[in-house]
């Protein structure tokens, strides 16, 4: 009979996605141990704080406050590090990786941090796996698909609603029409966003999962700083209304783009989304990542992009790999990371949907055709909605709109920096009272 390894796992963090993760290696062990070709079992949980209480999965006889003597125990062979953020996980990770030992993380801020190119290639030289499921979109299988299943693919480009805070918010300004400091008021108190939102609303959770996925889907190290970033704090109601009337919902979107050989976009910012795109469909919480590719066509996968057990499950799935890599005396596949141009952002082209608050009186409308046409920017359609509408809606948001007039254009497609400079423009106009939201729209044909 062959005899059963074990394959020993040092969890580094005990918290919302740990506790579970520790849970189910314990709970499922023997169906995992079936999977993994070895018994996978966790020998050190390391905390931040000894004395907290645990939740009943995390038993007390595995919690350390060392994490450092963990990741270089010879009695660990696998790291699981869940700590969070750069400054405490990133040495973590580099002495795991350096005293040979994989590491699977959930990581984004590290991995998409210029710390996590290095991290990438310590992994490599010391051939050992670094695998990061969990990181992007929680439990979809998005790195493994992308990085196995498409591999042969020549991926054009990857959308994705990468945070589910960002989503539960413009779902429920659109669903129940409410502005978004009352959404998210009520986000915070279901848990569903942070008492400090700043992380999510402003895009940046976004920006981090886009580095990565501009890594996983074209092979290039981007890091998040790189990343042309947008969040959605600027959304008012007319912007939601207007998506509504004209066929559209207003979605936070990942983008990375092949724009040219060995150059790619990566960006996050609000965007139009035609109703029947499958990624307008995606409501509340939940995460999906749209996928074109030159041979594969269009492909979407949906699911929990968050939480402490959906998460889990990605990890246990990477924790798994690693012990089978191990056991096998391999790695998982990790391409070498090519140079990259990462586009401007102003030399992209978009039709964009644009709102305005103006003087209400004769010779206004003229002045501000005249600024678009002066850039280049061809309007495509407008709208005037009634000052009383206007007055209704700004005095909602403690705004004075009396003699103003509520603008809406649609423009052809336009260079990005030519509408940054049309909007810059009219916003030097005494005229236009305010360029209250200028939003790309989503180029789609069902077929
Ligand atoms: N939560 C999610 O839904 C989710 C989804 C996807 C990815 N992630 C990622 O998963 C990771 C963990 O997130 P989380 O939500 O589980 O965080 P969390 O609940 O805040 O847990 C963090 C854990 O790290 C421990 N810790 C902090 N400093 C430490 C140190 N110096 N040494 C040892 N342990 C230390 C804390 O210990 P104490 O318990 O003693 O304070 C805590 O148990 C992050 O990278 C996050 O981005 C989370």
């Amino acid at each position: 009979m062959r005899a059963v390894r074990t394959v020993r796992i040092g969890v580094l963090g005990g918290g919302t996605v740990a506790a579970p993760v520790v849970g189910l290696l314990r709970e499922r062990a023997e169906d995992l141990a079936v999977q993994a070709g070895a018994r996978l079992e966790v020998v050190h949980v390391a905390v931040a704080d000894v004395a907290k209480p645990r939740p009943p999965e995390v038993p007390a006889a595995l919690v350390t406050g060392d994490a450092a003597a963990v990741v270089v125990d010879p009695g660990v062979d696998v790291v699981v590090e869940l700590i969070g953020g750069v400054d405490v996980a990133g040495p973590l990770v580099r002495a795991a990786l350096e005293a040979g030992k994989p590491v699977v993380t959930a990581n984004k801020a590290l991995l998409a941090s210029p710390e996590g190119a290095e991290l990438r290639s310590l992994a490599r030289s010391h051939g050992v796996d670094l695998l990061y499921e969990a990181a992007v979109a929680g439990a979809i299988p998005l790195v493994r698909a992308l990085r196995q299943s498409l591999t042969g693919e020549r991926i054009v480009r990857v959308m994705g609603i990468v945070n589910g805070t960002t989503n539960y918010l413009l779902t429920k300004m659109d669903e129940q029409d409410a502005p978004y400091v009352a959404v998210l008021a009520e986000a915070q108190r279901l848990g569903l966003a942070e008492r400090d939102p700043t992380a999510d609303v402003a895009g940046q959770d976004a920006a981090a999962k886009a580095a990565i996925l501009a890594g996983v889907a074209f092979g290039y190290d981007v890091s998040v700083d790189q990343v042309d970033c947008e969040g959605i704090t600027a959304i008012e109601q007319p912007d939601v209304a207007f998506a509504r009337r004209t066929g559209h919902v207003v979605k936070l979107l990942a983008i990375v783009e092949r724009v040219g050989e060995g150059s790619v976009s990566v960006r996050v910012h609000p965007t139009l989304v035609p109703r029947d795109h499958p990624l307008a469909g995606v409501r509340d919480a939940f995460n999906a990542v749209f996928v074109e590719g030159e041979a594969a066509g269009e492909l979407m996968l949906y699911g929990q992009g968050a939480g402490g057990l959906p998460t889990a499950s990605a990890v246990v799935g990477d924790v798994i790999d690693a012990a089978r890599n191990l056991l096998a005396g391999t790695t998982a596949p990790a391409p070498e990371r090519r140079p990259v141009r990462i586009e401007p952002p102003s030399s992209l082209c978009s039709r964009y949907y644009v709102r305005l608050d103006v003087e209400d009186r004769p010779g206004v409308l003229g002045a501000v055709a005249t600024v678009f046409g002066s850039h280049g920017v061809s309007i495509s359609s407008m709208e005037q909605e009634t000052p009383e509408r206007l007055a209704d809606e700004e005095g909602a948001a403690g705004r004075d709109a009396s003699g103003l007039a509520r603008l809406l254009f649609v423009t052809h497609e336009a260079a990005t920096g030519d509408v940054a400079a049309t909007l810059a423009d009219l916003d030097a106009i005494p005229a236009v009272v305010r360029v209250a939201n200028a939003l790309r729209i989503l180029p789609w044909e069902r077929r």
